[in-house]
């Protein structure tokens, strides 16, 4: 894995400055997200819920969008298709330019695998093993072999300032830690998109800080980063805000003056970029 970051007692340090990572201005414009009148019903006895219904939104590659909205108006419906964990009842969802409903299993495994990396609210890791071996469960999958597994859980680890704490379980972990060892697995594939469900949302807010600097380095590195929030101050580290009503884009919007994670990010950068 290329180390162009990582994370030090709070520090975000870039060893190159922003948004230059391997990624034209052409190849930014192109969208990695598209859905197309997305619908999601479920019927509930004589009952239908409509979560989403009829959605039409586009999203660039290297795009950093927060995705916010009432309880139950149907963001993680949205996270969870846009993560290929679930597919719509009516409508079309394009990812990297193909149709996700034409997909076969073994594409969609793939594309769930590589190109995806989700963080739940819940952290949802493995008890009764060490961070190391958490991380390495997405390696399992796509059959990297042990060795290169060990080194690369290893090296997204130490990614995410964890480097001292790879032999401990989740249970000997702090919850930002935790939080922390789940980026790492959501990253160490390095998907193009990461998908974080209320990533913050079980957090204070100096552990929420640790983890919106981890985004604020993918966005910086490329990636195209995806996060839905109840706070107005995690989504203004976006770069674009979207919310939601009864299932609809109510409100699509682009942050004028984002927030940086951390108060120190910015004179870090300004020296990161002197260093280069
Ligand atoms: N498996 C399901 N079966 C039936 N209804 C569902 C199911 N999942 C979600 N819903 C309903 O769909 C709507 C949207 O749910 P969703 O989980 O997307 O909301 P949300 O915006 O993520 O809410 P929250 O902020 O509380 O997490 C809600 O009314 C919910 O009750
Ligand atoms: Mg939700």
């Amino acid at each position: 894995m290329l180390s162009l970051w990582r994370i030090e007692t709070g520090h975000l340090w870039l060893a190159t400055s922003a948004n230059e990572v391997n990624m034209t201005d052409s190849e930014r414009d192109r969208p990695i997200i598209e859905l197309k009148g997305v619908k999601k019903i479920y019927q509930m006895g004589t009952e239908r819920v409509r979560a989403l219904d009829g959605v039409d939104l586009v999203i660039n590659h290297n795009e950093y969008v927060a995705i916010m909205g009432p309880s139950g108006s149907g963001k993680s419906t949205m996270m969870n298709i846009i993560g290929c964990l679930d597919s719509p009842t009516d409508g079309t969802y394009i990812l990297n330019g193909q149709e996700v409903s034409e997909m076969d299993d073994n594409e969609l495994a793939n594309v769930r695998n590589r190109e995806i990396g989700f963080v739940f609210q819940t952290f949802n890791l493995l008890p009764r093993v060490n961070c190391l071996q958490n991380v390495e469960l997405p390696l399992i999958y796509s059959g990297r072999r042990k060795n290169e597994r060990r080194e690369m859980a290893a090296q997204a680890l130490r990614n995410v300032g964890l480097g001292d704490r790879m032999t401990h379980r989740p249970n000997e972990l702090s919850g930002g830690q935790r939080q922390r060892v789940a980026v790492a697995r959501a990253i160490v594939n390095e998907p193009s998109i990461l998908l974080a469900d209320e990533p913050t949302g079980n957090l204070d807010t100096k552990t929420g800080n640790e983890i919106m600097l981890l985004f604020e380095a993918l966005y910086r590195r490329g990636n195209t980063v995806l996060v839905v929030t109840h706070e107005e101050e995690v989504a203004r580290h976006a770069r674009r805000i979207i919310r939601l009503r009864d299932g609809l884009i109510e409100i699509d919007e682009p942050v004028n003056d984002p927030a940086l994670a951390g108060a120190d990010v910015e004179d870090v950068l300004t020296d990161a970029e002197a260093e280069v």
